[in-house]
């Protein structure tokens, strides 16, 4: 049988986490091993407190690991600086935060349209992007 090589999305080797430090730390993620690949859709689940927040917070470029290696499209968020970092988050990923994080005066359409304008995307086509059906799998 004939195998073909699919590109890895995100690799995730021995990710570990804690948050505090000393005899107050708590471990959050303790050599965690993902692959997701192109295409795919995965679900992580896991009960309150198990880490899915913390281990997508790590690949979303928003919280550094402690320790393990991870790559998202072939790339190290934790060797990035804070503004590769932010110019990854918003050409490259998009993330639902767990408490949306949305803003409470403005409308569904006007919250996407926010980081499009930041991200430099003129007004009139950041303003009809929310009504574009796009296909989640390119
Ligand atoms: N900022 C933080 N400071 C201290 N501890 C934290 C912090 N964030 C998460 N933790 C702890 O790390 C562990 C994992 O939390 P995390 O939020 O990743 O879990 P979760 O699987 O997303 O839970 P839930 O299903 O409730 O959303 C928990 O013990 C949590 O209390
Ligand atoms: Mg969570």
């Amino acid at each position: 049988m004939s195998s073909v090589a699919i590109p890895g999305i995100v690799r995730c080797r021995g990710v570990a986490k804690s948050f505090g430090s000393g005899e107050a730390a708590v471990p959050a993620l303790r050599g965690v091993d993902l692959d997701v690949v192109a295409g795919e859709l995965m679900l992580l689940v896991g009960p309150s407190g198990c880490g899915k927040t913390t281990l997508l917070s790590i690949i979303g470029a928003m919280l550094d690991r402690d320790a393990g290696e991870c790559t998202v499209m072939a790339r190290d968020p934790g060797q990035m600086n804070p503004g590769e970092r932010a110019q990854f988050r918003g050409e490259s990923l998009g993330f639902i935060f767990q408490g949306f994080n949305l803003l409470p005066t403005l409308s569904a359409e006007e919250n996407v349209a926010v980081p499009l304008l930041i991200g430099g995307t003129p007004r009139r086509r950041a303003g009809a992007r929310p009504r574009t059906q796009v296909d989640p799998v390119r």
